[in-house]
């Protein structure tokens, strides 16, 4: 071989690791870095991530950024979209998958929630969407025109809200996505306070059983339903939270297994997904303690990605298509679970 091989062709729906790999990309993330007094180190475990999601991630992307970030990385011309290389992973609406059908989603509000809401109702589903903060529940809506969005500010803790989410569902319910969820101070068993096991059990584990609970008598009726309820990778392994967090997924599961087979006979689904590492509005406390340092050493090195990627796999599972499937953790995690 002779001679120094072309750059590829990149766009912002390229990869950040493909960004990364180009000569000139490099220089400019490098650059733009540099600016927020930091370097593309930051960057190792957004590689799979498109940059376009990276300019995102501070708000509303400046007017022309786009524009000039293509035109420099591929030597002054605009990208041709169809010689684009190293696109990152872009969801494919399958048209009519959930027509016909009502789903409460949970979380609807914000990052993972809200991507599985968009994509049930993008594919024809009647949508209950549920969250704690109405506003944002009413952009969610807003923002999906022509869909049957039905939303809900309840918070799933409570028996009374709850009984609100079923008088707005009617007497149908097709599918449960119990995805609403908080995140503990990534406190140890030696360290961590009642109020914390309260708090993140109260809505983790209490609220997703109250909801099911609710919902499973309507399609034990039906003698059809899918329940897809969202653990975490530390409902694998011990590194990944803190005491509470990782018990209240550890128990996710269990309740998953229990119930799928408890209704198997009733046609009713009961799946969980384990998300790894997901750019979302989720936050730990930031209680400085002993929990705190093990769990950084695992996370250091944990792959990144889209609330999208997560609600393909979850809406796989929702959906008819996960018909064979009851019972199972999938992990969704860029291959984080064999680590
Ligand atoms: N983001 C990640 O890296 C990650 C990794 C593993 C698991 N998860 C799980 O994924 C799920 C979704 O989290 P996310 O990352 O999208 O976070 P997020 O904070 O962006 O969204 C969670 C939503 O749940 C809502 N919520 C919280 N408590 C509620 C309650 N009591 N009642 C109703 N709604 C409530 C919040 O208002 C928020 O809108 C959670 O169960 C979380 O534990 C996330």
């Amino acid at each position: 071989m002779t001679g120094e091989s072309t750059p590829a062709v990149l766009s912002v729906h390229s990869t950040v690791g493909a960004w990364l790999a180009h000569p000139i990309g490099s220089r400019i993330l490098a650059d733009l870095l540099a600016q927020a007094g930091t370097d593309t180190s930051v960057l190792r475990m957004m590689r799979n991530l498109p940059l376009e999601h990276l300019l995102r991630s501070g708000g509303p992307i400046p007017e022309g950024l786009v524009e000039s970030l293509e035109l420099k990385v591929n030597g002054g011309v605009l990208p041709d979209p169809d010689k684009v290389e190293s696109l990152a992973w872009r969801e494919r609406i399958t048209g009519g998958r959930f027509a016909g059908e009502t789903v409460i989603v949970t979380g609807a509000a914000s990052g993972i929630g809200r991507a599985v809401a968009s994509r049930v109702a993008r594919e024809g589903g009647r949508v209950v969407a549920v969250d704690l903060f109405e506003e944002k529940l009413g952009e969610f809506a807003a923002a999906h025109p022509g869909s049957e969005i039905i939303t809900v500010a309840a918070d799933v803790s409570s028996q009374s809200d709850v009984d609100r989410v079923l008088s707005a569902a009617g007497d149908r319910v097709d599918g449960l996505a119990n995805v609403a969820g908080i995140m503990d101070d990534f406190s140890a068993i030696h360290e961590v306070s009642d109020e914390m096991l309260e708090r993140v059990f109260n809505v983790n584990v209490f609220g997703l059983i109250r909801l099911s609970r609710a919902v499973v008598p309507l399609m034990m009726e039906a003698r059809k339903g899918s329940i897809v309820n969202i653990a975490s990778e530390s409902a694998l392994r011990g590194s990944s939270a803190g005491l509470a967090y990782t018990a209240s997924k550890s128990a996710v599961l269990g309740i998953t297994r229990s119930s799928a087979y408890m209704y198997q006979e009733f046609g009713i689904r009961v799946n969980a997904v384990a998300p790894g590492g997901t750019v979302t509005g989720i936050r730990p406390g930031t209680a400085e303690n002993f929990g705190r340092g093990r769990v950084f050493e695992h996370n250091a090195d944990v792959p990144l990605a889209t609330p999208e990627q997560l609600a393909a796999s979850i809406t796989f599972l929702l959906s008819a298509d996960g018909s064979n499937v009851s019972g199972v953790l999938l992990p969704s995690d860029g291959g984080e679970s064999v680590f």
